[in-house]
């Protein structure tokens, strides 16, 4: 099948390829028809003295997002935006679109998002899925190169990871159960199994915030090592959004450009990254006139004012014990912070990592459980992992949408994902 990323292959050839009818500008004597078929857009043009009076009349019956079969021959053009055009001799059109809701005036973004499944067509949106799925194939390429094995925790629990405010509550027949906002736990089972693992999956919270940076069903990878410590923990936490970034430049860059993304930016996304632990930001925030009592957690104006001092992500350590989850292993020699830290990326796009040391001590772990007026029945088998040959684990989870918003540079998560789910949405 012949594609418009693949044009160039056919340089002075007549092709027939499937498309829709993006734009089209006519001179009378000339129609440019602006084509597209997913994998780019390419300019046709149609010269009436040049083609039969039945194709000419085809071409002018197509309207905006019309499908067709259109045939022609590639022809190499620097100034056009691909670097190819395809000269027209025929188009078949395969059905005369209605008139086509989303047109080249502003439109509101609840409008675009009542049409999010025809707003997807535009060139931003395309570029935006483009690097989200080349994020995706670089997040399974990374850990497998560094040999994690690829785990599936479930998605209906009886359980929470992060705390009981959010969940997505949902009847397993005579049970309650809730959907997954971490696959965490089952990952520490996993890596307890087998060593170094990863999950990549849907995750669900019922956040009750309207943010640019909360969705409701959210995509996150989350890795699990046994025998790795807080610092160890970091180093792959680095070295995978290195990866991950520079994969973006390396195989994006018309993308980028799409969504005039300052390239630059990006570039200086290498390890290692600073960290700061959370006193010292802490510090830093009031030298920068924030009145926040130490032992309060960080909103999103804090974390921008933290990532202005740095070029590149950085990681703010030790948190506070009590503003953390249940699970963390508290430092030896403070026992009032945690081996815990969240990455928080550069021009104001905030925390996209959040990971920790694990507990390792079975009573140490019962003693958090019971503080926390955890279920220790549902939870039992979690308390298993450490009655039987605990050893220190450590892990984190890097929210999918977040870190694309911040690749591309886009200003909301809710372009981030094909069908954002948001407080006020869950349409179409
Ligand atoms: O910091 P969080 O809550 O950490 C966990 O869930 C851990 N159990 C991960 C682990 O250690 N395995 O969430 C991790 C990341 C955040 O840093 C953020 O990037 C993203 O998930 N995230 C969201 N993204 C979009 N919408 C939301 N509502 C999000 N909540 C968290
Ligand atoms: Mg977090």
């Amino acid at each position: 099948m012949i594609s418009i990323d693949k044009i160039s292959a056919y340089d002075g050839q007549e092709v027939r390829f499937g498309a829709w009818l993006f734009n089209k500008r006519s001179s009378g004597k000339i129609q440019f028809l602006q084509l597209r078929d997913g994998t780019g857009f390419i300019q046709g043009v149609m010269v009436k003295a040049e083609v039969t009076e039945a194709a000419w009349e085809a071409a002018k019956s197509l309207t905006q997002e019309s499908s067709l079969y259109v045939t022609g021959t590639v022809r190499k053009d620097d100034r056009a935006p691909g670097g190819y055009e395809l000269t027209v001799t025929d188009v078949d059109p395969i059905q005369i679109a209605d008139e086509y809701p989303i047109t080249k005036k502003e439109h509101g973004v609840e409008f675009l998002m009542d049409h999010r499944h025809l707003w997807l067509r535009q060139p931003r949106q395309n570029a935006i899925m483009k690097i989200r799925s080349q994020i995706i194939f670089a997040v399974h390429q990374f850990f497998h190169q560094e040999g994690f094995y690829k785990i599936d925790p479930p998605i209906l629990t009886p359980t929470s990871a992060e705390g009981t405010t959010n969940l997505f509550h949902t009847k397993y027949f005579d049970e309650d159960a809730y959907l997954s906002q971490s696959g965490q736990l089952y990952m520490e089972a996993a890596a307890m199994a087998m060593g170094k693992v990863y999950s990549f999956g849907p995750t669900f919270r019922a956040e009750k915030s309207k943010t640019r940076r909360h969705l409701i069903e959210f995509w996150m990878i989350e890795p699990e090592m046994a025998f790795c410590t807080h610092e160890e923990n970091l180093e792959v936490q680095e070295r995978f959004v290195e990866f991950v970034v520079q994969s973006v430049l390396q195989n994006c860059r018309a993308e980028l450009e799409v969504l005039e993304r300052d390239i630059s930016k990006l570039e200086q996304v290498k390890a290692p990254f600073p960290r700061i632990t959370y006193d010292e930001a802490i510090e830093r925030l009031h030298e920068k006139g924030f009145d926040i009592p130490w032992g309060e957690d960080f909103g999103a104006p804090h974390e921008t004012a933290i990532s202005e001092d740095y070029d590149r992500p950085v990681f703010i350590t030790h948190y506070p014990t009590k503003i953390k989850a249940f699970y963390m292993q508290p430092d030896s020699e403070r026992p009032e912070v945690v081996k815990c830290a969240d990455l928080i990326a550069p021009e104001g796009y905030g925390e996209i990592i959040g990971g920790s040391e694990r507990i390792t001590d079975p009573e140490l772990m019962l003693e958090r459980m019971k503080a926390e007026k955890l279920d220790l029945v549902a939870y039992q088998w979690y308390q298993d992992l450490r009655q039987y040959g605990s050893v220190p684990h450590s892990g984190f989870g890097l929210g999918l949408e977040r870190t694309i918003s911040w690749i591309c540079g886009i200003d909301h998560v809710r372009e981030a994902i094909p069908f954002p789910r948001l407080l006020n949405r869950l349409y179409p």
